[in-house]
């Protein structure tokens, strides 16, 4: 487990936090947005991911799911690639000092910041309940992301606000009372956003629209062949770019991959069935998720593993929370 220095100055590897609410198993979406992201920066960063489960209870009511829900993420994120050797993995509600550092940030927050944030309108007009946790949201997100003295977030574009108004959070906090909080900076990635469901919408849970790497093979094989395509005749050129099969073939394999080339030049040439795209998407998906998949089998079997990290990952992101907590509560007179 690293934990490193705490402090952020000699610090020799930037400290990276992010987290993902709880809602299910991990789809394509959430892999290709930014698990994959956090894979690959695990050997560069110090890496805090968690389960936000204090956040999904914006929209919960199910305990039972919940719990559920937040088990499944935390498997996901370990069959995706995630290392708990490399990356601090825990859950929101095992680090208790983020709803401290929530209060004493509200308290310095203004009203019209959060009547500013989109999120919170978009929810509800969605349908979640207009509760003052939903309208709060952004301040128990900076207050994750503060409570390790975070350097970077990796976010797609929907959590920029987020993130601008943490920075602002953090400024006001030290303007009212000295240099408590370190500011963070986001690292907006390009993907996000692009991947597209079977109906070629974005792909999204609230959509229903995903598709799930870890579904039987069978299910999985359906789910690819419901991939929405145009009605271009077999014969005829097709145009890979603005297909939702090859759009997300490319995501998964990568542009570099011949595989990609090779299909690419299937479309382009003519004499290629959709139903043939979909099938080397399939095998694609297959075997680039076969680890993860066998990893996910295993662990689904292995609570104990699984408690045993999450409490490791919980320790270490308290002891920063810990520190940042004494520092905010020194700094306001408690
Ligand atoms: N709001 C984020 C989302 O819905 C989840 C989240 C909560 C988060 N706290 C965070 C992301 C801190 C990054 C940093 O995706």
């Amino acid at each position: 487990m690293r934990s490193g220095s705490t402090g952020a100055a000699g610090r020799t590897m930037k400290r990276v936090l992010s987290g993902i609410q709880p809602s299910g198993q991990l789809h394509l979406g959430n892999y290709a947005g930014a698990i994959r992201q956090f894979v690959e920066m695990q050997d560069t960063h110090e890496m805090f991911i968690f389960v936000a489960s204090y956040h999904a209870l914006t929209s919960s009511r199910d305990a039972a799911a919940l719990r559920e829900n937040t088990r499944q993420t935390v498997i996901d994120y370990l069959a995706f690639g995630l290392d708990p050797g490399k990356t601090n993995i825990y859950l929101q509600q095992d680090v208790p000092q983020v709803t401290e550092l929530a209060w004493l940030l509200s308290c310095v927050c203004p009203k019209h910041m959060m009547d500013k944030a989109t999120s919170y309108k978009d929810k509800v007009d969605k349908g979640l309940p207009a509760s003052m946790g939903l309208y709060t949201y952004p301040v128990l997100q900076a207050a994750d992301i503060l409570s390790v003295d975070a350097d970077l977030v990796p976010v797609g574009h929907d959590q920029v606000q987020h993130c601008e108004i943490t920075r602002d959070l953090a400024q006001k906090f030290n303007h009212y009372y000295g240099n408590v909080f370190k500011l963070p900076d986001y690292q907006l990635r390009e993907v996000a956003g692009v991947l597209p469901g079977v109906d070629g919408q974005k792909m999204s849970k609230s959509y229903g629209n995903t598709v799930d790497p870890f579904l039987p093979e069978k299910r999985l094989r359906k789910r690819v062949m419901q991939i929405k395509t145009d009605s271009t005749p077999l014969e005829a050129p097709k145009v890979p770019d603005t297909c939702p099969v090859f759009q997300i073939f490319r995501a998964v394999a990568g542009d570099d991959d011949p595989r990609t080339t090779d299909l690419r030049q299937r479309y382009e040439a003519g004499g290629m069935g959709y139903g043939d795209a979909k099938q080397s998407l399939f095998e694609l998906l297959l075997d680039h998720f076969g680890e993860a998949r066998r990893t996910r089998e295993q662990l689904m079997q292995d609570s104990e593993q699984v408690e045993l990290l999450l409490a490791d990952g919980a320790k270490a992101a308290s002891a920063c929370a810990g520190q940042v907590v004494a520092r905010a509560r020194q700094a306001v007179g408690l």
